[in-house]
């Protein structure tokens, strides 16, 4: 496996800097409270939305972060009025006819009732997780990620599913009834049968054959180009195996994230922070996805859990190296209302090449800024995970 000479995070840096980003999460709490926050920023600053967006459950999830590191109320109070709305959200299906419902309702609802017995939080969750089972699509074994239910052009699971279906493990568990968590096993193993290719690198999207559910292609849509390596999706993958690894203790998992970060970590910059495509590297005038190294460092620390003695170390060091990088040269330690806490994240770039619409490019990301402070909480205390 690919090492690195960078500096280590320690853990006085790690605690000032989620003191940092918890300072900005109490600085920005009026603004989204009753709104929530943008997928990504406008010049580093964060517009507010309707409860509408796939990526909501981000900014929640970073209340209850900073409510974890400081017990302060407001942090608790503003949290369940953001629960309220999901409630509502998914009673009243707003925007939910897509597969991201454990990006929205794991850092939200499962976290409410995870830290404070909220059952209006597991109960919108569990509608979440029977909303996401709607999207089971049997020929193939896969949730469908986008689109009308079986519509030829859509016949597809994306790799970002891998953080959807950790939903459905936590139903299974807090029902008892393990159809939740046969279908997210269907999924995964669907997921790392055709989107992982030989050398560790993986497709973004990957379409199934509606009338027979035999694989056909790999695709992006977020990514340069089909045959090229989405940075997040590459990170989605390291995570995502990690955790479902932690609910399941099936090898081929652990050995999926394994082959996922040797990819990830062969094609990383010297800083560790990866440009947007790994197709990109040291010297490109490309854009970073800086949240890429926050989800990648998250799902290390999580297999460092299960790992030899020596393996888990290796992990643990180098996530401390990736956050170090970030907590230096891309976190934000101070700016008006509305900062992103971490600049330099792309949501969807548009290439010659792919099919998404240009938006957040050079960005803070609101998943990034999530995702960077799971992985200091993580790095500082044994962390109870809201997957
Ligand atoms: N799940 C969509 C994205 O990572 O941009």
């Amino acid at each position: 496996m690919k090492t690195f000479p960078n500096p280590v995070l320690t853990e006085a840096q790690a605690a000032a800097a989620l003191d940092d980003a918890v300072a900005l999460v109490r600085q920005n709490l009026p603004l989204f409270t009753t709104r929530c926050q943008n997928h990504s920023s406008v010049n580093n600053i964060y517009p507010a939305c309707e409860n509408t967006q796939w990526t909501c459950g981000f900014w929640p999830g970073e209340i209850w972060l900073s409510w974890e590191r400081t017990g302060e109320e407001a942090f608790k109070a503003a949290a369940l009025t953001l629960v309220d709305s999901f409630l509502r959200r998914i009673e009243h299906k707003i925007e939910v006819d897509h597969h991201d419902m454990g990006f929205l309702y794991s850092p939200s609802c499962v976290a409410a009732w995870k830290l404070t017995g909220s059952e209006t939080g597991r109960r919108a969750a569990l509608l979440a997780a029977d909303q996401l089972c709607t999207r089971f699509q049997e020929k193939g074994g896969f949730f469908q990620a986008w689109g009308p239910l079986g519509a030829a052009d859509n016949y597809r699971y994306i790799i970002d599913c891998l953080l959807n279906v950790p939903l459905l493990y936590w139903a299974a568990e807090t029902t008892g009834e393990e159809r939740y968590a046969e279908l997210a096993g269907r999924h995964v193993a669907t997921c790392l049968a055709n989107s992982i290719r030989p050398d560790g690198s993986t497709y973004h999207t990957f379409f199934m054959d509606p009338d027979t559910g035999a694989p056909v292609r790999g695709a992006t849509c977020q990514g340069y180009r089909d045959d090229s390596c989405w940075a997040r999706g590459q990170a989605w993958g390291v995570y995502g195996t990690a955790i479902s690894y932690t609910y399941v203790r099936r090898p081929e998992y652990l050995d999926a994230f394994r082959r996922v970060l040797a990819y990830y970590l062969d094609r990383l910059p010297g800083d560790m922070v990866p440009y947007w495509d790994m197709t990109f590297t040291d010297g490109d005038s490309e854009p970073r996805d800086s949240s890429s190294a926050s989800i990648a460092a998250c799902g290390l620390l999580e297999a460092a859990k299960y790992v030899p003695e020596e393996e888990s170390r290796t992990y643990r060091k180098l996530a401390a190296q990736m956050l170090r990088s970030v907590a230096e040269a891309y976190a934000v330690k101070e700016g008006p209302a509305g900062i992103g806490l971490v600049c330099h994240g792309t949501y969807s770039k548009k290439s010659p090449y792919n099919t998404c619409t240009q938006e957040g490019v050079d960005e803070c990301v609101s998943w990034g800024d999530y995702f960077y402070m799971e992985a200091l909480t993580r790095f500082l205390t044994d962390w109870k995970l809201y997957w």
